[in-house]
């Protein structure tokens, strides 16, 4: 149980006691020597068993990357056996219900006989090894049991957010070749229950031969398939509390995780073993300065990057109590995270700014909470305004906390540009340095040429392999190396514009693709155009990103209209119908703000969409919209202007 710390306390707790030289000798040894910086932290992090012999191999400008080849481990054993064995009544998992009531919380050796249950279950129904697993769940400790029963059995999990509506399930399903999709009858959230069995039978109508284990959270009517649908809880009382695990090679896949891509359609972004575990354990480690009897709670859902590393791994792999939460920050009162932070006496918390804002914005008031034991405050996802920043240190950490802004990518596994907790001075807005192994370095966009100096802007870019990178997209290498490793040859490319100012420190300011990130989800451009187009109303569509005071960026669409479509319903009403479309085929985090129908979309003589002026126009700054004369029909923007201004 964690005791509160003084800030000095505090300040002296953390794993580097040299501070920033030791970090800076870390950091030069993570790049100069990865053999053995990598080979030590992946020995004294992670239970191999079989040693591994080579440590990294392959290079990025190749894309063969592979990591601790030879080396043989199960994740599973390293996120519970290991720790069952040695505190087996310790919780693992915290659970926190929608309303707070009848939690179902596991210490390790609970969480072991659960997993292994899990585990023969999946086994009888069919899956084996190398198989992929889907798992639709809500946040609630069975979907973590999901996860862990498939790395226990090397079956490999594709975690699909619990948002995503059903034709989104089905893509997903069908380009991972999935045996078997993990659900539950209902999601309660914000006091309301969402139906995700009925949203998976949807999914799965003309899917023939994937079977569904559902778990029973509430007692609604369902329909059901005999043959296809199994109970989770009628499944598991036939199998004993211990299943061996398998051993598997270091570079087996661990899990897919999808991701919006550039052309529309989802890339399932693959992590394997070894490196993965060792991203995750060590940034667990070194940058939120993880100790054993720390409670750590991270609200991103496992349906994303964040859940995967920090709700599952991380704090498993180092054996600590992780908070699940299966409610909104806002229900029953904004109060909602204090509370669980006092109650659970947490001394990590890690939040999207989003979430911040929102709560900042309804007058939530931390400073009515003691929160004593918290020590670690971690944001996520998004840029963190200065002032957001400063309400997250002073209200809720109590300037007793290390806030700790951390980037990173469903692509980098684990943090990559972050301060270390209790060692790295931090700035405000800033992510800071980059993690160890990580090269970073800022290029110019057109030229690709390093710009070494202090206080400069471009692109940023790692320059050498790290071991929770991700190794591939399901199916498609080639479109791997084309969208992360050839953009700037021999360099990673994130897709992230940022600057280093004087003191090396780095400051990430937004996507230089088509990527939306929205209330800290990520879609992108293509994938939206592509929904609105399937619509049969819609001729053709563009959308852009445009900044929000609470979600980030908010996503706005341009649509013009099929000659013979139906337009009687009216603008408005055809613009609802149109985000009802999106709610369906995408989910409906991705619904616009606005949709805007017009007669025509600005475009170059060759047909190409200039979102720019789309996005100009959307922000009140059509007086600055530059040279339209090549425009194919440049009296198309005032017919927009027109638009969006009888609409604001
Ligand atoms: O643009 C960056 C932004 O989120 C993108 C990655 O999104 P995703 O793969 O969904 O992972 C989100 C959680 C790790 C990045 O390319 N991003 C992430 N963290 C930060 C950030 N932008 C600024 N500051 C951050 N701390």
């Amino acid at each position: 149980m964690g005791a509160s710390l003084t800030t000095e306390e505090a300040k002296g707790a953390s794993i580097i006691a040299k501070g920033m030289n030791e970090y800076f000798r870390m950091h030069a040894e993570s790049i100069n020597n990865p053999e053995r910086f990598w080979g030590n932290v992946a020995r004294e992090l992670i239970t191999w068993s079989s040693d591994f012999e080579t440590v990294q191999h392959g290079s990025l400008d190749k894309g063969n990357i592979s990591w601790f080849l030879g080396g043989k481990l199960n994740a599973c054993v390293n996120c519970v056996d290991r720790h069952a064995l040695k505190n087996p009544e310790k919780y693992a998992i915290i659970h926190e219900t929608d309303d707070g009531d009848d939690p179902r919380s596991l210490t390790y050796i609970e969480l072991l006989a659960q997993v292994s249950k899990v585990s023969w279950v999946l086994k009888d129904l069919g899956v084996r090894k190398g198989d992929v697993v889907s798992i639709y769940m809500p946040m609630i400790p069975e979907a973590l049991v999901a996860i862990l029963a498939c790395a226990r059995i090397g079956a490999v999990h594709s975690v699909i957010f619990a948002g995503f509506s059903s034709g989104s399930i089905k893509d997903r399903v069908v380009d991972s070749k999935s045996k078997i999709i993990l659900t539950s009858d209902i999601s309660c959230r914000g006091g309301k229950a969402i139906g995700l069995k009925k949203i998976v039978d949807e999914a799965l109508a003309d899917i023939d031969d994937l079977k569904t284990l559902v778990f029973k959270a509430g007692n609604p009517n369902i329909s059901w398939t005999e043959g296809r649908d199994y109970w989770w809880h009628e499944e598991v009382e036939k199998w004993p509390a211990y299943c061996p695990a398998e051993p598997m090679d270091s570079e087996d896949p661990l899990f897919l995780l999808y991701t919006s891509g550039s052309t529309g359609k989802p890339k399932g972004i693959l992590h394997t073993t070894g490196g993965y575990l060792v991203g995750a354990a060590s940034t667990g480690k070194y940058v939120f300065d993880i100790h054993d009897h720390d409670r750590y709670f991270c609200c991103g859902d496992v349906g994303w990057i964040t859940g995967h590393t920090y709700v599952v791994y991380a704090p498993l792999l180092l054996g600590i109590s992780t908070v699940v939460f299966e409610g909104t920050p806002t229900f029953p009162t904004h109060s909602r995270y204090w509370e669980i932070i006092d109650k659970h006496r947490v001394t990590h918390f890690y939040v999207a700014p989003t979430a911040l804002r929102l709560l900042k914005r309804a007058g939530s008031s931390p400073s009515s909470f003691k929160m004593e034991h918290l020590r670690v405050l971690g944001s996520v996802g998004e840029p963190i305004a200065p002032n957001i920043w400063k309400w997250y240190d002073e209200e809720v950490g109590k300037s007793r906390c290390h806030v700790v802004d951390t980037y990173w990518q469903t692509e980098t596994g684990s943090h990559v540009i972050t301060p270390l907790a209790g060692v790295t001075p931090t700035k405000p807005g800033a992510a800071c340095l980059p993690f160890f192994g990580i090269d970073a370095a800022i290029v110019d966009p057109v030229t690709g040429q390093d710009i070494p100096e202090p206080n400069v802007d471009g692109v940023l870019v790692f320059k050498s392999p790290w071991p929770s990178m991700a190794r591939t997209i399901l199916g498609d290498h080639r479109r791997f190396h084309e969208t992360y490793l050839s953009a700037y040859k021999g360099y990673y490319f994130t897709g992230d514009s940022a600057s280093r100012d004087e003191d090396g420190y780095f400051w990430i300011r937004g996507r230089v693709d088509d990527v939306i990130n929205v209330s800290g989800h990520r879609l992108t451009t293509a994938e939206i155009e592509a929904s609105l187009i399937a619509h049969p109303a819609v001729a053709e569509s563009a959308v852009v990103g445009v900044a929000d005071e609470i979600t980030g960026q908010a996503v706005v669409a341009f649509v013009s209209l099929k000659k013979q479509a139906n337009t009687a319903l009216g603008d408005a009403s055809l613009s609802n119908d149109l985000k009802l479309h999106i709610r369906k085929s995408i989910g409906p985090f991705a619904t616009p703000k606005s949709i805007y129908v017009v007669a025509d979309l600005p475009k170059t003589r060759s047909g190409k969409i200039i979102r720019r002026i789309l996005r100009k126009v959307t922000m009140g700054e059509a007086d600055q919209l530059g040279d339209v004369s090549t425009l194919s029909d440049p009296s198309v923007v005032d017919a927009i202007i027109k638009v969006v201004e009888h609409k604001q």
